[in-house]
């Protein structure tokens, strides 16, 4: 029977795959029948998701995506080997919080490649002919409700997520007529190990205001994953260039 949630007989492609949100996308899609190639620099990590996995077929590359020329060999190798792709995640991401008078080229730059350039490039791989489906597919970037609204301290991090917004938005248009969709989703606080390590630096006040910005609190991963799988189904086949905030009501005030 018909169901528009279920992936049987897609592989989709999932960065950042070895925690948090990468990790939970990656189990819920095989819980949808899905076949995962999972990406990730944490070779010990990627090992724990595929343990984690419903199901068979899935497949594992280690991979740092800061070395950007290496992303489509990768991609292109992964898809010879197991099968095209109906989709592709990218979630990996790294945090960058400092205020400007502290802010350094070297840490936000590497931001900026590891969030955005690294988006792109896997964009590029994606739409291969050899790489992507017959039939199209989605792509779905991990941006942050920092891409939407400014925060102290967070200018880097948030010009790192609303690029993605641009660069969804402007694939979403050049890749429709080949039935490629192009979204993000803009989560707001989560509760993955990211999460943990910036929380680590709030003071019992801090933490009482993050909380308070999310009036459904704060997220879990599954939250995310769940909105991801979405838009990857074909219940999204009509939603593209789209920024979905998955945000607790963060951005509803
Ligand atoms: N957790 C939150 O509150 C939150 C909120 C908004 C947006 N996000 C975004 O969600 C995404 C996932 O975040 P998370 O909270 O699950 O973080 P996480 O730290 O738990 O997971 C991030 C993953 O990215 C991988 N990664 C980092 N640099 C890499 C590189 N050079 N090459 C390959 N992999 C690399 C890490 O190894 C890790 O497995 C990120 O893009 C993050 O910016 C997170």
């Amino acid at each position: 029977m018909y169901h528009p949630f279920d992936m049987q007989r897609r592989r989709i492609l999932v960065t950042g795959a070895a925690s948090g949100i990468g990790r939970a996308t990656c189990v819920a899609l095989s819980q949808l029948s899905a076949r995962v190639s999972a990406v990730d620099i944490d070779a010990e990590g990627l090992a724990e998701t595929i343990r984690q996995l419903a199901g068979d077929g899935h497949s594992q590359i280690q991979l740092d995506l800061t070395q950007l020329d290496q992303i489509a060999p990768a991609v292109t190798k992964d898809a010879a080997a197991n099968g095209s792709l109906s989709g592709a995640v990218h979630a990996a991401g790294l945090p960058c919080v400092e205020p400007i008078r502290l802010l350094e080229p070297d840490a936000y730059r590497r931001a900026l490649i590891v969030n955005t350039e690294a988006a792109l490039s896997l964009a590029r791989a994606f739409q291969r002919k050899d790489v992507c489906a017959p039939d199209g597919g989605a792509i779905v970037f991990v941006s942050s409700v920092m891409g939407l609204v400014g925060s102290p301290g967070s200018a880097a991090y948030s010009m790192s997520k609303a690029a993605l917004h641009g660069l969804a938005r402007g694939l979403a248009l050049e890749l429709a007529p080949r039935r490629i969709r192009v979204n993000c989703v803009a989560p707001g606080f989560v509760n993955t190990p990211m999460f943990a390590r910036l929380a680590g630096f709030w003071d019992p006040q801090e933490r009482a205001r993050v909380e308070a910005d999310h009036p459904l609190g704060i997220g879990s991963p599954e939250d995310i994953a769940n909105a991801i799988c979405f838009l990857l189904s074909s219940a999204g086949r009509w939603i593209t260039g789209c920024i979905l905030p998955v945000d607790g009501g963060y951005t509803a005030k």
